[in-house]
């Protein structure tokens, strides 16, 4: 994880409790209108994956569990986790790119009905990626995947002063450049080449040459609109379109984009087919359905969009009839930590990976509602506009009064709380009962994202360690870790 020069370390902020009477005169337990439907409270928990899917993309036991934990505290929206809109073979995150998925997408709708006795609002996020491989071993990378041509022959022979590299064979030549130094391979190999030796591969959406890449504008909307359609049979409430972090939609909306084809450049040009790809769902699920959209309100990466572009971004969204805008920061492979050999870039190792998920060791603003004033400012310039689509804010938010001073101030609609969620999913119905001390108050030190950057079944720290002897719980690594937090008893 990337940390600052010289960090401070802060507390979890102190927390006063309302009593149930105050709770249920606050604004974060009044409801408010989403598109069509309306949210019991302004409650939200953003998605988490949280590596609980089969291998082939199916809802498992272990997800209808883990979902079923989260509606018992009843918070007024949950989003279920980035689900994959494709048909292709994704490791064991959910996908809804076929029908053959809908029928355990229905089962977890049906769970979380259920368990929150049809008091949340649960919406799936939607998620395209492109490909990422894992770093390879130096001499798989240049025996087997460097295709060797005249740039390289041209560089080795410069760099060593010696023309005979001009004619050389393409096997002299690899077996040279897998001996050879840094310098010589740094001044031989194309940036890209040299990222996917250092890295892995990773495409973009401006790799143009690629055909599929060059084809997204036409393949996406399709796409999009199948998977919306099958949430939509499967009994979500709505969907999130997934526009924000490392991913396919994001990489359009960011500033790095530069495709000429009508969908890089300018501002315009890049929301093109994010809004393109709204519009080919909209008219598939038709006006009544919920679809929002989770986007950036600011890259955090050199040469990526800021807040100006998000503020763009939102009000062409909010005109095109969203119904939820909901605001994350950060979260990219540019600034990424190298990955061992191995291992795919994970997206939240960097600076942009702290922005997204800040833990206590920060700088002075420290990591509680570290994202608020982007928020503000976004919504705002909407609502100035004449749009009043509801807004969410998340990162750091953890108390009754961050939450409920955020919506006093006019700075969002609407609280999401994801780790605070994950180490107490009962947090929105303690705090609503007037039972807040009982909340167990997540640190904000980020066992859990290391847990999904292993790619492992995601816990808590604070609890996947007690009372393992439970009878009939589940658990994970032998044993040592239950899947699921304990239950909480309301009498
Ligand atoms: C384990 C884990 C998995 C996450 N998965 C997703 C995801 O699938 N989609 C997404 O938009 N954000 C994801 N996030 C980011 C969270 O939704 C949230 O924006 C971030 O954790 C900051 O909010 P917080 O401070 O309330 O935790 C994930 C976060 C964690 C900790
Ligand atoms: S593991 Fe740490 S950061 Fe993650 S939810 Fe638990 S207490 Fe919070």
């Amino acid at each position: 994880m990337w940390k600052f020069p010289r960090p401070i370390k802060h507390k979890i902020p102190e927390a006063r409790w309302p009593a149930a009477e105050e709770a249920e005169r606050s604004i974060l337990y009044s409801p408010i209108a989403i598109g069509s439907l309306e949210a019991r409270s302004r409650t939200w928990v953003p998605a988490m994956v949280p590596w609980r899917a089969t291998d082939d993309g199916f809802v498992t036991q272990q997800n209808l569990d883990w979902y079923r934990r989260f509606a018992e505290g009843r918070p007024g929206v949950l989003v279920v986790e980035a689900t994959g809109v494709r048909d292709i073979p994704s490791g064991p995150l959910l996908r809804i790119g076929d029908d053959r998925f809908i029928p355990g997408l229905r089962k977890l709708v049906d769970v979380v009905r259920e368990a929150s006795e049809g008091q949340t609002l649960l919406f799936i996020q939607i998620i395209d990626f492109l490909a990422v491989k894992r770093r390879p071993e130096k001499s798989k990378y240049f025996q087997r995947f460097l295709e060797v041509d005249e740039h390289h022959r041209g560089a080795l022979a410069e760099v060593m002063n010696d023309k005979a590299w001009l004619t050389a064979h393409d096997n002299a030549l690899r077996e040279f450049l897998l001996n050879a130094g840094d310098d010589v391979i740094t001044a031989v190999l194309r940036p890209r080449e040299l990222e996917a030796l250092e890295f892995g591969y990773r495409e973009r959406v401006t790799d143009m040459h690629l055909r599929h890449i060059r084809d997204l504008p036409q393949e996406l909307p399709g796409i999009f609109a199948a998977a919306a359609d099958r949430a939509r049979e499967a009994g979500f409430h709505g969907v999130e379109l997934h526009y924000a972090h490392a991913y396919t939609m994001a990489g359009f909306l960011s500033a790095q984009n530069d495709r000429a084809d009508g969908y890089g450049g300018t501002r315009e040009n890049r929301v093109r087919l994010p809004l393109e790809v709204y519009r080919a769902v909209r008219n598939r699920v038709g006006d009544d359905y919920v679809v929002g959209v989770r986007f950036l309100a600011d890259e955090v990466i050199a040469g990526g969009s800021r807040v100006e572009d998000a503020i763009y971004y939102a009000r062409e969204f909010a005109r095109a009839g969203f119904d939820f805008l909901s605001l994350s920061k950060g979260g990219k492979f540019e600034d990424a930590q190298q990955p061992k050999v191995g291992q795919a870039v994970y997206p939240y190792t960097g600076q942009s990976g702290y922005e997204c998920m800040p833990t206590v060791l920060s700088d002075e603003i420290g990591p509680f509602g570290r994202s608020v004033p982007l928020v503000a400012a976004i919504k705002q310039a909407i609502n100035e506009s004449g749009f009043s689509t509801p807004v969410v804010a998340t990162g750091g938010i953890a108390t009754f009064e961050q939450a409920e001073e955020i919506l006093r101030k006019g700075q969002a609609d609407i609280v999401g709380m994801a780790r605070q969620a994950l180490a107490d999913p009962d947090w929105f119905i303690k705090v609503r009962l007037g039972r807040g001390d009982e909340v167990r108050r997540c640190t904000y030190t980020n066992y859990c994202e290391a847990l999904d950057q292993a790619h492992r079944p995601v816990t808590c720290k604070l609890w996947d360690r007690v009372d393992l002897d439970e009878p009939g719980i589940a658990t994970v690594d032998d044993g040592r870790r239950r899947l699921e937090p304990p239950h909480w008893a309301t009498d």
